[in-house]
């Protein structure tokens, strides 16, 4: 009964917002923040079908005994006790709902976040335009739109804002947290279950703000440590000098992808994009919104903007054997 009804509802925000929610686990709840947003969302809701009900029920028997009794309802005296009624049930119990219900989402929100001490992993999220750069502090290196927790253990995401505001959200893990420009503001993250769990910016950030999605993917704690080992290394190096894989280097060297991406290892050290020494590695391109395979990297590469019109990643002429060395470059760095 439950799941069905989370269906239905489900299919309602489906209409109210038109996007891929059916990755988006509202009513799926994995984490230990979501869990208690959830409940409380259940508790919400009986409690007002129950209010809705009566409402209606009283609304429906008035109608239908004034139509019964008193002809000229205007001269006949309020029936006894209609004082005490409408006190009771038009202020009291309303008043007791609010109030209860205004406690109890006090209640919730002080405890969305695990406990944390000084060994806590802390992730740093900076919100841009309109991707997610992801740096890990304690281990030194930064990726994108990809953010990865060892299950079963609180994680710090500080939220920071580069540009404009935007919000942080992972509906099966947490609630919303808005990223501000000049503020750090933080949640702690925990995953009940390994799993892939699709992030997506919740403020109006711009025209693209609708395609800046992440996943957030929380692993074994050995699964994370070897991907975590990996992400530190700087980027593979071509094996043979002559290869297509060194040709794709040099053609990323020359070609103006340097000047705005940074990939570990090698000469191109800019910030303006994403770090893509381990671009292989990740599931998807365009901050979530495309699977990471060579035909949408090539579409990605050559004509950025039929896909993301307004990013700043530029349409990039070039050579067909260009970019197939390019591309057996890129998908070289895992
Ligand atoms: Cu970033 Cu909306």
């Amino acid at each position: 009964m439950r799941s069905r009804l989370s269906r239905l509802f489900l299919f309602l925000l489906v209409g109210a917002t038109a996007c891929t929610t059916q990755e988006i686990g509202a009513f799926d709840p994995q984490g230990y923040g979501s869990v208690q947003i959830d409940r409380l969302w259940w508790i919400i809701l009986v409690i007002s079908v129950i209010v809705y009900a009566f409402v209606m029920g009283t609304l429906i028997l008035a109608l239908l005994r004034r139509r019964r009794e008193a002809p000229d309802i205007r001269q006949s005296a309020p029936p006894r006790g209609s004082h005490t009624y409408v006190t009771i049930n038009g202020i009291v119990l309303p008043a007791v709902i609010l109030i209860g219900v205004f406690f109890l989402s006090l209640m919730t929100m002080n405890g969305l976040n695990p406990d944390t001490d000084e060994n806590t992993l802390v992730i740093e999220v900076t919100g841009r335009r309109w991707w997610w750069e992801v740096r890990y502090p304690d281990s030194n290196f930064v990726t994108a739109n990809e953010i990865h927790i060892p299950v079963n253990q609180p994680v710090r995401i500080r939220l920071i804002s580069d540009d404009v505001i935007h919000s942080f959200w992972v509906p099966s893990l947490h609630g919303k947290v808005d990223m501000i420009p000049g503020q750090v503001n933080e949640i702690t993250l925990q995953a009940e279950t390994v799993g892939s769990y699709r992030g997506q910016c919740a403020e109006y950030c711009g025209t693209q703000h609708g395609r800046m999605a992440f996943y957030v993917i929380a692993d074994t704690a050995e699964g994370f440590d070897a991907w975590l080992a990996n992400q530190q290394e700087p980027a593979v190096e071509p094996e043979a000098e002559d290869s297509l894989v060194a040709q794709g280097k040099q053609v990323f060297l020359t070609a103006s992808f340097a000047y705005c991406h940074s990939i570990r290892g090698t000469a191109a050290q800019s910030d303006v994009g994403p770090d893509l020494t381990h671009l292989a590695s990740r599931q998807t391109i365009g901050a979530g919104i495309l699977p990471n395979t060579r035909g949408n990297l090539a579409g990605w590469v050559v004509n950025a903007q039929s896909i993301k019109p307004g990013s700043l990643m530029p349409a990039v002429p070039i050579a067909g054997e260009d970019l197939q060395a390019l591309l057996a470059y890129l998908e070289s760095l895992e």
